[in-house]
């Protein structure tokens, strides 16, 4: 494993230690979900002990620098020129209802740029990290973005939205359109950290959703453009503008998706 840099170290320390609570608690879960309760109230507790130890482990390290986490909110409001940004469990739903596929997302924004940071596959043993100027990597191997010239050769992977209001199922409607307009076949996991460094891995070409968090995507940005991929946001259609709306791809296939997203808003 080549985590020579101390940063890179850091988070990797935060997240084996948090990891081993995930695992231990994701066993449970097979247990929890014949109860009439189900197993919510248990995971948001696992939730917040991930949490809990990836941001002790932080601060033991430096105890000055911000933090942005889903559960705990932000720590250290002023520093600006470091911040960890932490989800602590992305892929909740997967989690809960025992598919393995979830993840521990952990990067460092140094004047509000991604600088490095982990994305950890706990049950899968799939570890992607990634430091600028350093290239990517999935556990011993460094990771390159796949070659696909064309979105009709290519496959993709989206998420969302969650849809509980009307303006949700707008969203899904112009989704739904979005998604007829792409030639590829589409695939949704639920883990957006991983929908990133898959495309990061070659595994997919491009990867595109809206109204993210940035604790969904920070870690994966950095390990993405250090596999040679690349991202932008899409022009902000809702008025929650803390929102991300990602188009993150293999590069190749970049503007060609664009177009095709874009064509959304006259057809
Ligand atoms: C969610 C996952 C999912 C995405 C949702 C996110 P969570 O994060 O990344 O793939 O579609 O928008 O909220 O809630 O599991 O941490
Ligand atoms: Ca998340
Ligand atoms: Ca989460």
């Amino acid at each position: 494993m080549r985590l020579n840099s101390p940063r890179l170290n850091i988070i990797y320390n935060a997240c084996m230690k948090a990891s081993k609570v995930l695992i231990r608690d994701f066993g449970e879960i097979e247990k929890l979900q014949v109860s009439t309760k189900g197993p919510g109230d248990f995971v948001t507790a696992s939730d917040k002990k991930s949490e809990k130890i990836i941001i002790e482990e932080l601060l033991k390290a430096h105890s000055d620098y911000g933090i942005l986490s889903e559960e705990a909110g932000e720590i250290n409001k002023n520093n600006k020129e470091h911040r960890w940004i932490i989800d602590p469990i992305d892929g909740t739903f997967n989690f809960l209802n025992g598919i393995p596929h979830f993840a521990i997302s952990v990067g460092l924004e140094e004047n509000g740029e991604i600088v490095c940071g982990i994305v950890f596959d706990p049950i899968k043993n799939e570890l992607f990290f990634a430091e600028k100027g350093s290239g990517a990597f999935l556990n011993n191997s460094r990771i390159r973005v796949s070659k696909k010239k064309k979105i009709k050769d290519s496959s993709m992977v989206t998420g969302g939205p969650k849809f509980n209001s009307q303006k949700k199922k707008i969203i899904l409607e112009e989704y739904i359109k979005m998604s007829n307009l792409v030639e590829a076949p589409i695939r949704k996991f639920g883990s957006a950290s991983l929908d990133l460094v898959y495309v990061a891995a070659g595994r997919f070409d491009g990867f595109w959703q809206w109204e993210l968090n940035y604790w969904d995507i920070a870690a994966g940005l950095v390990i993405l453009k250090e596999a040679g991929g690349y991202v932008d946001f899409m022009e902000q259609t809702s008025k929650i503008s803390v929102k991300k709306n990602i188009i993150a791809t293999n590069s190749e296939i970049h503007s060609e998706l664009q177009i095709a997203l874009n064509k959304k808003n006259i057809e």
